[in-house]
């Protein structure tokens, strides 16, 4: 399973004196939702940043992760020199900066605080930023808001899929027009609009739609591609969508709820009465034998599988989590 580094308490300018300026933060290891920390040593690496100068880094120190350790404590000392600068604090592993550096998947992501000045008081704001290394030197950064909501949380999804990667790869020139719903924070949808062109809409229910702008506002698309986000209730209707003949549906995992799902698909078999040619791509972590509801109502819909695939993530080995965990993935259609 891949860990994540998060701020359980964002940093802030403890003391500041002639000499030395004191920055302190919290911070854990947890697994994605948040609810297991990491049971097992790992070195991380707190480093304050320049957030104007181009990632000049002002001051970094190691901090030990123990098994059961369930928080943190970092200090760090920097010189007073840098009173006035503005910076982020960057919490990461050597790991993970390789990983990174070979487009992979880190087994423990790494988090940036929100930019902050260094002067008496200053803290950060509760956010946290995730910038992952797409291919190319692209690369989707993404805000998340440092609660427990799931709506902000990232979720890594891949694509190895044939008839998926034909779709983005044929006929470049074509703008794809992609709809992703259930979007969280909004990575998977950010992510593809920076690596094709294509107009894409986020869509989620009405409390993810702050995160979702604002990582819209700091999203890079490729030329020629537009990005918008808009609230989308599964089983409520398409509303104004219903203009758009969608090529694509992301759905990357929204399939932990029974009765979600029934609405879930509702909304994708309406989806695909606008184009029989949709395609939608369900990227999905398997939690209960409940998820099923949602494979079962997709076949009674007559949405047929069409590829399926699975991807395995990195694992790092805990007392609660021994098996090496793997996103499955699918490619529905309605016609033929
Ligand atoms: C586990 S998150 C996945 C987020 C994102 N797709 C990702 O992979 O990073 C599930 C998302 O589904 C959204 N969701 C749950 N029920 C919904 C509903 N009835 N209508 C619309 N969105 C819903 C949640 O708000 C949440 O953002």
């Amino acid at each position: 399973m891949v860990h994540y580094l998060r701020f359980l308490r964002t940093p802030q300018v403890a003391d500041i004196s002639k000499k030395t300026i004191q920055i302190s933060a919290v911070a854990a290891v947890t697994t994605d939702l948040g609810d297991s920390f990491l049971s097992q040593d790992v070195t991380t690496i707190a480093r304050i940043v320049d957030a104007t100068k181009h990632g000049e880094i002002l001051r970094s120190s190691e901090i030990c992760w123990r098994n059961g350790m369930r928080a943190a404590k970092i200090n760090l000392q920097c010189n007073a020199k840098y009173a006035g600068r503005l910076v982020h604090l960057h919490l990461t592993t050597r790991d993970t900066i390789s990983a990174y550096a070979s487009c992979e998947v880190p087994a423990i992501v790494d988090a940036w605080s929100s930019r902050f000045t260094i002067k008496a008081k200053a803290k950060a704001e509760p956010l946290v930023e995730r910038r992952l290394q797409l291919q190319g030197k692209s690369q989707a950064r993404i805000w998340e808001e440092t609660g427990d909501s799931i709506a902000r949380h990232i979720w890594f999804v891949d694509d190895p899929l044939p008839l998926l990667r034909k779709l983005l790869t044929d006929d470049k020139a074509k703008r794809l027009r992609v709809l992703e719903v259930g979007a969280g924070c909004g990575i998977v949808g950010i992510a593809l609009s920076q690596l094709r062109k294509s107009d894409i809409v986020l869509t989620d229910l009405g409390d993810a739609q702050d995160i979702l702008q604002s990582n819209v506002d700091c999203a890079a698309p490729v030329s020629g591609s537009s990005l918008k986000r808009q609230v989308l209730g599964w089983g409520a209707g398409l509303g104004d969508l219903e203009e758009t003949k969608f090529d694509l549906v992301l759905v990357s995992d929204c399939i932990y709820n029974p009765d979600s799902s029934v609405l879930l698909v509702e909304t994708l078999k309406e989806l695909s009465n606008l184009n029989p040619n949709l395609l939608v791509f369900v990227a999905f972590k398997r939690r209960h034998d409940a998820d099923d509801v949602f494979f079962e109502h997709m076949q009674k819909n007559e949405l047929r599988v069409v590829e399926e695939g699975t991807i395995k993530l990195p694992h790092i080995m805990t007392d609660y989590d021994n098996n090496a965990p793997q996103i499955e993935s699918f490619v529905y259609k309605a016609g033929d």
